[in-house]
């Protein structure tokens, strides 16, 4: 079963502005629709860094990012799936998230995320 966090957003929520640092150490700064999550706001910007196979489904940790620690007590609690997937990384660091479990919103506003080189 697909674990793709859901959320409805008011229609007027204002858009949330993310940095990512890409794997080749420059960043892209954009805004993203508020409900969406990370990896898809990261994927619609045209950044193809990030795999993302399960397509949000949190079944493959191919979306792996580290996130700017002052945001990561401002995310929703790490679930035990996408806990034992990050388990799987050679790069997993006290800042590890998976990228389709970070739903944005005006709270995440400035979010920076590195997407992680698995390769
Ligand atoms: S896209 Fe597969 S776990 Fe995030």
């Amino acid at each position: 079963m697909c674990r793709a966090p859901v959320t409805h957003p008011k229609v007027f929520d204002p858009m949330p502005r993310i940095i990512v640092t890409l794997i080749n150490g420059t960043s892209r700064e954009f805004d993203a629709r508020p409900g969406q999550s990370t990896m898809e706001a990261i994927r619609e910007a045209g950044i193809d860094d990030i795999e993302a196979l399960c397509g949000g489904c949190c079944s493959c940790a191919t979306c792996h990012v580290h996130v700017d620690p002052a945001f990561l007590d401002r995310l929703p609690a790490m679930t035990d799936d996408e806990d034992d997937l990050l388990d799987g990384s050679n790069h997993r660091t006290s800042a590890s998230r998976l990228s389709c479990q970070i739903l944005l919103s005006e709270a995440l506003d400035g979010l920076h995320v590195s997407i992680v080189d698995e390769g």
